[in-house]
């Protein structure tokens, strides 16, 4: 993959109004915004889409605007420009990676396919275009299950890069699955301490769990989903008070449907802003105003590895027709 340029050449003289400047410039370029829960709330208010990983692959994959500003992680805009290559996808700061995808790197996902050579590569979206590239089948968190249970029962399967997300799913399917050892530093801080101290504090309260959160955690939960999961299970229950064991951004959403209701952050440790994703943290309203200014960083990918990327992909797709109905109702 080929890098734009870096956001410290650019002119940083910004307009006084962001958003008007944003939406100005949305208009004349025919841009769109896409952006996940985790951006910060800024961001969310400006987004065309607001989404989980599989909700904005697919509103990549069907804009028919020129461009689009993907607020979000570099696995995610690569994935938009997987699935759209006729659009010029741009991400305001290049250097917002995810610790999964760092942590599984090519070389090594290579090799461990290959002393498994009978086994199907189910492979979380958090990865780069190289390892998807050398997967037969990518999920996400919203699909993994149901994908999984497509998987005829005698192939033996490789989960990658999230051993929680995997050994959850194991759990779920019954399947026994190979899995590569990553994990989410933002995930895998949270404790089984701090959600106990927090449920006694606030008796009723529901835990509500990414799954990419540890064991421990998750044999809490009132509720285990995606982003999109969670945010619907909130929309559906009447509850007083919810503690969330996600990224803390999405409460942003939460609050705005359910402005009486409490939502309780999961900290890890008492005094840290460590639910906050620091590689979506890069991502700023001013970075998100000179991308499109300065059409730069743009995502650009040789066509032999986007067109390997794009199978498992599609197969993607293909496997969770039923998943995104439900999402779009
Ligand atoms: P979702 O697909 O559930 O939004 O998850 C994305 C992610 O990066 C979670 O950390
Ligand atoms: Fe990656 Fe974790 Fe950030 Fe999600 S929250 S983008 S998995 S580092």
């Amino acid at each position: 993959m080929t890098l734009g340029s870096a956001f410290d050449r650019r002119s940083t003289q910004l307009p006084l109004d962001l958003v008007e400047a944003i939406e100005d410039m949305k208009r004349k370029k025919n841009a769109v915004i896409l952006a996940h829960y985790y951006q910060d709330p800024d961001i969310q208010d400006i987004a065309d889409v607001l989404g989980d990983s599989l909700a904005l692959a697919r509103a990549a994959q069907k804009t028919d605007a020129d461009v689009i500003v993907f607020c979000g992680v570099l696995f995610m805009a690569e994935t938009a420009k997987i699935l759209n290559p006729r659009r010029r996808v741009f991400i305001p700061d290049l250097a917002a990676g995810c610790s999964l995808a760092e942590g599984c790197p090519a070389d090594a996902f290579r090799a461990f396919r290959k002393s498994h050579p009978d086994h199907v590569a189910v492979t979380y979206i958090n990865c780069s275009a190289e390892v998807k590239a050398l997967s037969d089948i990518i999920c996400t968190s919203s699909n993994a299950e149901s994908i999984i249970r497509q998987i005829p029962a005698d192939r033996p399967i490789l989960f990658s890069p999230d051993k929680n997300l995997g050994k959850y799913i194991a759990g779920k399917t019954g399947r026994e699955m190979l899995l590569w050892q990553g994990s989410c530093i933002v995930h895998e801080a949270f404790s089984q301490k701090t959600i106990l101290d927090l449920k006694a504090g606030h008796p009723g309260a529901k835990l509500l769990a990414h799954p990419e959160c540890e064991e421990p955690v998750l044999a809490l939960a009132d509720y285990i989903g995606s982003t999109t999961g969670i945010l619907k299970y909130v929309l559906e229950h009447d509850d007083p008070a919810f503690i969330i064991a996600t990224e803390s951004n999405i409460i942003h959403q939460m609050k705005k449907a359910k402005p009486d209701t409490t939502f309780i952050a999961l900290p890890s440790t008492a005094d840290c802003n460590c639910n906050l994703c620091p590689h979506m943290a890069l991502n700023t309203m001013e970075k998100v105003y000179l991308c499109l200014r300065d059409e730069t960083p743009e995502i650009e990918m040789d066509e032999n590895l986007r067109m390997s990327a794009l199978k498992p992909l599609e197969r993607m797709m293909e496997m969770s027709a039923s998943v995104l109905a439900a999402s779009a109702a």
